[in-house]
């Protein structure tokens, strides 16, 4: 079977450098034969993007930040810009004769927790993919190897500095001992998926705070034993 994909074009600038402190703040458009984004970022993160399914722009900013909100309209700007992206793509293709577009497979595929594990408490694991072109992948979670689509997203593609793309794909779930998560990523370039597996382990729950208690007590008991030696010899030798 031959894939049919038609090239991707993206178009990054870095629209503003604040000249004391080295901030970056990035506009993306691009779009490919069946898809398209665009996206602004500040120093990398995500401050808004459109959601084409819905319609809408997304404003992804956490809570604790003092929350940026973009202009009215920006969101059918976007729709604007796709079409000029999608009407430049095709002259583009034409001109290049439909030369073959560079595929990369991801060059890494991390799976972990947001927090650490409690059994029983809301968590997210995060599949983190990178280093692939073009842009997208498709990610898909399995529990107990049964596929879940619920409580699951993605994000839309992030360049790197490299030209390559980052995506990253969160599941909500409940720890509960002995379950076992999937997750595993599609892409062009790859004969079939990837996958990685994680696992709730009695030992992954509340491991992080024991090992680290249980770690900072013994050097703190160390300090205080060669802390002692030491005043020891000290006053042996006066
Ligand atoms: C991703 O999924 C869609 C819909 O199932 C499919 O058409 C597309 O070919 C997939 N992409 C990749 C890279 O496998």
């Amino acid at each position: 079977m031959r894939m049919k994909m038609k090239l991707l074009l993206f178009l990054c600038c870095v629209l503003w450098v604040s000249a004391d402190v080295l901030h970056e703040d990035l506009g993306i458009t691009g779009c490919s034969e069946f898809d398209g984004e665009t996206m602004f970022t500040l120093d990398g993160e995500e401050l808004w993007y459109a959601d084409f399914k819905q319609g809408k722009g997304i404003e992804p900013q956490p809570p604790f930040v003092d929350h940026v909100s973009y202009v009215e309209g920006a969101y059918e700007q976007a729709v604007a810009n796709q079409q000029i992206c999608k009407s430049n793509l095709g002259i583009h293709l034409k001109a290049m004769k439909d030369l073959p577009v560079e595929h990369d497979p991801p060059s890494s595929l991390i799976i972990y927790s947001r927090n650490f594990v409690d059994l029983g408490e809301k968590n997210s694991l995060i599949c983190h993919v990178s280093g692939f072109y073009p842009a997208p992948v498709n990610v898909s979670w399995t529990k107990n190897g049964e596929k879940v689509t619920e409580g699951t997203s993605i994000n839309v593609p992030f360049p790197n500095k490299d030209g390559s793309f980052t995506q990253i794909s969160r599941l909500d779930f409940i720890p509960q001992l002995g379950d076992i998560y999937s997750c595993s990523v599609e892409h062009l370039a790859l004969t079939q998926p990837l996958t990685r597996i994680w696992e709730v382990e009695k030992t992954q729950a509340g491991v992080g705070p024991a090992v680290f208690c249980g770690l900072g007590l013994t050097v703190g008991l160390l300090g205080v034993a060669a802390g002692t030696f030491f005043l020891i010899k000290g006053n042996e030798c006066s």
